[in-house]
């Protein structure tokens, strides 16, 4: 190994970010290298729960208008929006990725009549993949095509391209503003996919499209947190979506016989919000807003090749990969490595209290959230990890056993 824990332990002393760990609930003993899948809990949550239950009480009814229930997808927009580079008034929070994609995608082929094409990157997150297959196949006319390389996928006939910033199985990141400009320059229009990307750095989506992303990785917002849709505002006037909810009405309380779209970014809300799921996130989002997210960047960067460098030193010699780019600027917040046993190493590993995940068929995810991991915590989670391989805990037949999520 590269480094002594002692350095890693100065590293910690002298982390700008260090403090943020306080404010985060985490068990002790657990080493937790699955922020890009769950956020851990802010601790001020249940408060923040608290006092919303405590409105419900008060006001019954009138919450939604004296407690502002009503507006949450808009007020929580405007507090995530330079999270993503963008301004107020651009993103609606509502609902899950998936039905934030469908809004995306179908609002896309609106806004480029005679263009059939929506092009999905085969390394997109499977939901993704799926609700541009099932959106597809619900209208009349329209094709999906996989993409390839990028220019030899861009025609005429291509409304718009859906890719992830950062890919949830290599790590590895898209520079945005690059493709988002050839995707432009064909004339069709660019939807990222931001679960992988928002609290992990910072974001630029000031010239996309669209965007899409959930709330729960590296924002904390807790499980099943509400996702967000941005539309650029050039589009706001002319974007129509398919899920014409009572809510994206322009009168919602008229209850008129027919739809008619909101001004602006509200049209991208659909139904009742989900009052209780805005709380965690608004606790979450209170820390991020004393958050620098540039000295986010440079820490995860610093983490991520700690692990690489700590991993280097004995992967190898146990058939462990590196799955993730080598070049830190290419990467996101996450490590993956492979090894064909990859699912019984993860879970002998977090016996050891280091808990990563495992997605088909061999990658092994490590991710890293710099508000609340210690480079220490680096180094002991490459120490656990070479354990389990130098004694081979994951042979164990209990190991082997899938649990439902993995
Ligand atoms: C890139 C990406 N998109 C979408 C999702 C999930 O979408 P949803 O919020 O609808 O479950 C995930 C979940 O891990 C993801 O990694």
């Amino acid at each position: 190994m590269t480094i002594s824990r002692a350095e890693c332990a100065a590293l910690d002393a002298a982390d700008p970010l260090g403090h943020f760990r306080d404010e985060f609930a985490l068990p002790e003993g657990t080493i937790y290298l699955t922020g890009n899948s769950l956020g851990a809990p802010p601790k001020t949550v249940a408060a923040a729960v608290a006092r919303v239950m405590g409105e419900w009480s008060d006001r019954l009814v009138g919450g939604w208008n004296a407690s502002g229930w009503f507006d949450l997808p808009l007020t929580t927009g405007d507090r995530l929006a330079p999270l993503i580079g963008v301004g107020p008034g651009q993103i609606a929070v509502g609902e899950s990725t998936s039905i934030a994609i469908v809004k995306a995608v179908s609002a896309a082929l609106g806004l480029r009549p005679g263009r059939r094409v929506v092009v999905s990157d085969p390394a997109n997150f499977p939901t993704d993949r799926y609700m541009v297959e099932g959106l597809v196949r619900a209208l009349d006319g329209y094709e999906v095509r996989r993409l390839e390389d990028l220019d030899a996928t861009l025609d005429d006939d291509v409304a718009c391209v859906l890719m992830s910033e950062v890919d949830y199985r290599t790590g590895d990141r898209h520079d945005t503003a690059e493709v988002t400009a050839r995707v432009q320059a064909a004339g069709a229009l660019m939807i990222w996919d931001l679960c992988h990307s928002v609290g992990a750095f910072p974001v630029d989506m000031s010239r996309a499209d669209f965007a899409v992303g959930c709330t729960y990785k590296y924002l904390n917002g807790g499980p099943g947190s509400p996702a967000f849709v941005y539309v650029h505002p050039r589009h706001q006037a002319e974007a129509e979506h398919l899920l014409t909810g009572w809510c994206g009405h322009a009168a919602p309380f008229a209850f008129e016989p027919g739809y008619r779209p909101a001004e602006g970014i509200r049209r991208f809300t659909v139904g009742t919000p989900h009052v209780l799921s805005f709380a965690p996130l608004h606790a979450a989002l209170d820390i991020w807003e004393r958050v620098d997210l540039g000295a986010v960047r440079d820490k995860s960067v610093a983490l991520t090749s700690l692990f690489i460098d700590l991993v280097d030193g004995f992967g190898a010699s146990y058939g462990l990969g590196l799955l993730s780019s080598r070049d830190a600027g290419r990467r996101g917040s996450q490590v993956s490595l492979t090894h064909p046993e990859g699912y019984p190493i993860v879970r002998a590993l977090a016996d050891l209290g280091v808990l990563g995940d495992f997605r088909a068929p061999d990658t092994l995810r490590f991710g890293f959230a710099p508000l609340y991991l210690r480079f220490t915590d680096v180094y002991d989670a490459a120490t656990a990890l070479g354990e389990v391989m130098e004694k081979g805990h994951w042979r164990e037949e209990r190991y082997r056993r899938r649990l439902a999520v993995t």
